[in-house]
């Protein structure tokens, strides 16, 4: 197969170590630290995991074996037995910590709760509990559609205590979306509320699990609906129930059933580029020991610490960085119903100053909007208490890193910009913000355990500063599994793609990378995401930040466009910040600041002004609609997860 270059052109330079300060009481100190935790993890992956879970986890029974890697199987902790509700729970309350806030959650219109590790351990014995009595045992998956209340944790929670496992479906979810995860995951139980708030108004959701099952899903006998928003709710006769009933009278004591370390503990559907999604399935053992791990030291996790992620339960960074992760560490986690909203754009920072908010986490995409709705809303607010900032979900543009550094962490905190994916479970390459210097838009580099690489597709590992593909080369107690019902599909995407060298195989992220001449990582975006224009492959993250850093763009998304000459040109969407109107003038600037930015290979051979960009629930820029747009294609292929249809529609009108 001839071999594309994926070529970086992204040159920043900017490095901001960790204060002396925040290294002096972080988990990990020096960058010699980490360098040595790294290289023994590498020579022994397996001592290394095993010594963390001795450590970290409480087990009812230790492992026999560590690992047993059948490529593309591996299982870890082989024979041992724990339950990560109890991780989360049960052992805090023999602790000073059973009384500690475990959850602190803001509603929407106001209203607030904090439920102690006491409290949690308890309405979740309950639910469980409940959800016994309506047939589910072990085993059986439940089906999980619910707002940003503290009920979808306590739900997550209470199927991981009976050994249910869970499939969480985002909130925003079609009827549809919902019915294909229901039947794939062939659900007995679906646990959902009557709606939730956001963006000021009740937003129904019981009404979609009807559509959802209106011509029945085999597999679901009930329903259990939490009220949170009192609006008239129909209950279908012997199917509805709701929790509310349920609850009163039912024990708050349920033991944590006994679960080996490779049972499956939840499916968790992601798109794939085509296709039906994928239910990405975790298990038990590794993922709590992987999660709990990479929170603890990549967020720094103190006790002291009330910790933030803005993310939703329905995607993996909730799974993982609201409740799992955050919780088995004992920890308090900040869980907010809203959304930044015209009639409260500062709602974010409302939280930050109420709960004296100390570590943040949120996407890039976010972080643009907030400085599209302007720096005085942050600027109103007392953001002292913040001292540690994430980012998660795509690269982050420099001009975007440096003001969330400059305007939310008041420069004074270090930002951890976390790769990872739905699949990886974790964290993989990422800050440890007391020992690593930062760059504006890198990762920099891999957690410790994780044989991180960029290869080109024979599987050999490309020069220093040469874009490549970012594989994994070792198993790690994360990963996924399989995909749920298709072992076929999960070897096919994502083990088969780079060949296996010398019988090693190699995970296959979809992304490509490139490592800088210190072994920092830059993620450049999906391998999809990348332009070859003359036979240079140009990520358009790249050139997107070459775009956001003009004054007058807000947003911009670059996709390629068929050209006879150069094989792709390069197409810009963009949005302006408030008080600029597209017109010529303005598009020749920008080509040029573009040219001027990264060189005349980049300039954009068409720019389109729009009010804003399709994106998908969870906030990812939809290129391949823009890339059908761009090179005037009837739009084909699946369009459930565009969060605003109507962009998609003005874009076609504009084109
Ligand atoms: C992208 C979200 C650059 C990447 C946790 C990956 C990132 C996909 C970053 C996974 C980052 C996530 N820098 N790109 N810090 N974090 N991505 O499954 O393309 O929703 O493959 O998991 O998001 O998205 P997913």
């Amino acid at each position: 197969m001839s071999q594309p270059t994926i070529e970086s052109i992204l040159k920043e330079k900017r490095l901001f170590p960790p204060s002396a300060e925040f290294s002096q009481t972080a988990h990990i100190k020096h960058l010699d630290e980490y360098q040595k935790l790294y290289e023994r993890a590498a020579a022994d992956p397996e001592q290394f995991w095993a010594e963390l879970a001795e450590s970290e986890l409480h087990w009812f029974k230790k492992w026999d074996r560590v690992l047993d890697w059948q490529p593309p199987n591996a299982q870890w902790f082989l024979g041992g037995q724990l339950n990560i509700s109890y991780n989360c729970l049960d052992r805090h309350l023999t602790t000073w910590r059973k009384n500690k806030a475990a959850l602190i959650w803001e509603g929407e219109p106001g209203d607030s709760r904090t439920l102690t590790y006491a409290q949690l351990h308890r309405e979740v014995c309950q639910m469980a509990n409940v959800i016994k009595q309506l047939g589910v045992k072990k085993g059986d998956r439940v089906g999980i559609y619910m707002p940003m209340i503290p009920e979808a944790a306590i739900a997550m929670l209470a199927c991981a205590r009976i050994g249910a496992p869970h499939t969480v479906v985002f909130g925003g979810f079609s009827a549809e979306a919902l019915r294909d995860r229901l039947v794939d995951a062939e659900a007995k139980l679906v646990i959902t509320a009557d709606g939730g708030f956001r963006k000021d108004a009740a937003i129904p959701l019981k009404i979609q699990v009807d559509k959802a099952l209106e011509h029945g899903v085999s597999s679901v006998d009930n329903v259990l609906v939490v009220q949170r928003t009192g609006e008239k709710t129909h209950m279908e006769p012997g199917r509805d129930h709701w929790w509310h009933d349920l609850q009163a009278g039912v024990s708050g004591h349920c033991d944590a059933e006994v679960m080996d370390s490779e049972d499956m503990l939840f499916i968790l559907y992601t798109s794939g580029t085509t296709g039906k999604p994928k239910g990405v399935v975790h298990t038990t053992g590794g993922y709590n020991l992987y999660t709990h791990v990479t929170n603890k030291w990549a967020f720094d996790l103190q006790d002291t610490d009330v910790y933030w992620c803005t993310a939703d339960v329905g995607w993996i960074t909730g799974h993982s960085y609201i409740v799992y992760g955050p919780l088995s560490n004992g920890a308090t986690t900040v869980m907010y119903e809203g959304a930044p909203r015209s009639s409260n754009p500062g709602c974010f920072w409302d939280v930050v100053e109420k709960y004296g908010v100390t570590i943040f986490y949120t996407a890039p995409t976010a972080i643009r909007a907030f400085i599209k709705m302007g720096e005085h809303h942050p600027n109103a607010r007392d953001l002292s208490s913040l001292r540690l900032l994430g980012t998660v979900g795509e690269p982050i543009n420099p001009e975007a890193w440096i003001w969330y550094h400059r305007v939310i962490g008041g420069e004074r905190c270090p930002i951890v910009d976390t790769w990872w994916q739905t699949e990886t479970g974790g964290f993989m390459i990422t800050p440890l913000p007391g020992a690593t210097p930062t760059k504006p838009g890198s990762a920099t580099m891999p957690f410790p355990g994780i044989l991180a690489d960029v290869v080109d597709l024979d599987g050999n590992s490309v020069g220093e500063n040469q874009g490549g593909y970012l594989v994994v080369k070792h198993p790690w107690p994360g990963m996924m599994r399989t995909v749920y019902g298709d072992p076929d599909r999960f070897r096919r995407t994502y083990w088969e793609h780079i060949a296996p060298k010398d019988g090693q195989y190699l995970y296959f992220a979809g992304d490509g990378a490139r490592r800088d001449e210190t072994g920092y990582y830059w993620v450049m975006g999906r391998v999809d995401d990348v332009i070859s224009v003359s036979g240079h492959r140009l990520g358009t993250m790249e050139i997107e930040s070459a775009l956001v850093s003009h004054p007058s763009v807000a947003e911009a998304a670059v996709v390629g466009k068929p050209d006879e000459l150069r094989g792709e040109a390069v197409v810009a969407f963009v949005s302006l910040e408030d008080g600029y109107q597209g017109s010529e003038d303005l598009e020749n600037q920008l080509k040029e600041h573009v040219v001027s930015e990264i060189g005349a290979l980049a300039r954009p051979a068409e720019i389109r002004f729009t009010d804003d960009l399709p994106k998908t629930r969870s906030g990812k820029i939809m290129r391949r609609l823009l890339r059908s747009l761009a090179s005037g294609e009837e739009i084909s292929g699946d369009t459930s997860t565009l969060q605003d249809r109507s962009v998609l529609d003005k874009l076609r009108e504009g084109a």
